[in-house]
């Protein structure tokens, strides 16, 4: 599977892709399906994420336990220097400069319906960089749940995902550190917009 820092089932990982025509390199949170030997990415349709990777035949999934950095790219842009290009990619790839580990893909396109267009991914290169342990905190699992409720509530206003969002918050204000606190505010405020 992969060459490894994926594993089976659904790894939420911070997906980085690049515009080809201008260079400029995206970040966003996305799940990368690991079942049965595949590896595939199920992306909605008009995000950035899924222009690049029809453009680009690439994608790169970083793993980082920042939460600020789910909230932060889920709903916008982050700066320039959150991207390394990956210098040996054969073509010109780009990661999160403080990741973890990477695996990069090239992607093909294996369905494109009204809903979804899906990609089946295959692995090029992958790097451990400063992988630390982490104990299981709820808070940062909150942060992720509340998140991809968050992405849908902000073009649903759908007050079931609201409720959601706010049983998240609960288990990220009681388990959470700072940091965990802190982007769980950005993302009250990105729903409140
Ligand atoms: C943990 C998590 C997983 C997500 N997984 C996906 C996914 O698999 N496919 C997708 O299209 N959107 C997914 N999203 C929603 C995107 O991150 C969201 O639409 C984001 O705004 C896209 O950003 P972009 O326009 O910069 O690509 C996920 C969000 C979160 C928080």
């Amino acid at each position: 599977m992969g060459l490894g820092i994926l594993a089976d089932g659904i790894n939420e990982i911070i997906a980085t892709t690049a515009d080809p025509a201008t260079g400029k390199p995206n970040a966003a949170p996305m799940g990368i399906i690991c079942r049965n030997g595949r590896i595939m990415l199920r992306l909605f349709h008009g995000t950035q994420t899924e222009r690049n990777i029809r453009e680009s035949g690439w994608v790169v999934a970083n793993l980082t336990y920042d939460p600020m950095v789910y909230v932060r790219s889920a709903f916008g842009d982050l700066p320039e220097d959150a991207f390394s290009e990956i210098p040996d990619g054969g073509m010109p790839m780009h990661r999160l400069t403080d990741c973890e580990a990477w695996e990069a893909f090239t992607t093909t396109i294996v369905s494109d319906t009204r809903e979804t267009l899906v990609v089946e991914l295959t692995p090029v290169a992958s790097a451990i960089l400063n992988l630390r342990p982490h104990s299981h905190n709820r808070a940062f699992a909150g942060i992720i749940e509340a998140t991809v409720h968050a992405t849908r509530y902000v073009v649903t206003r759908d007050p079931e995902l609201w409720v959601l969002i706010e049983q998240a918050g609960e288990v990220v204000r009681k388990c959470g550190g700072k940091e965990h606190v802190e982007a769980l505010e950005i993302l009250l405020e990105r729903c409140q917009e």
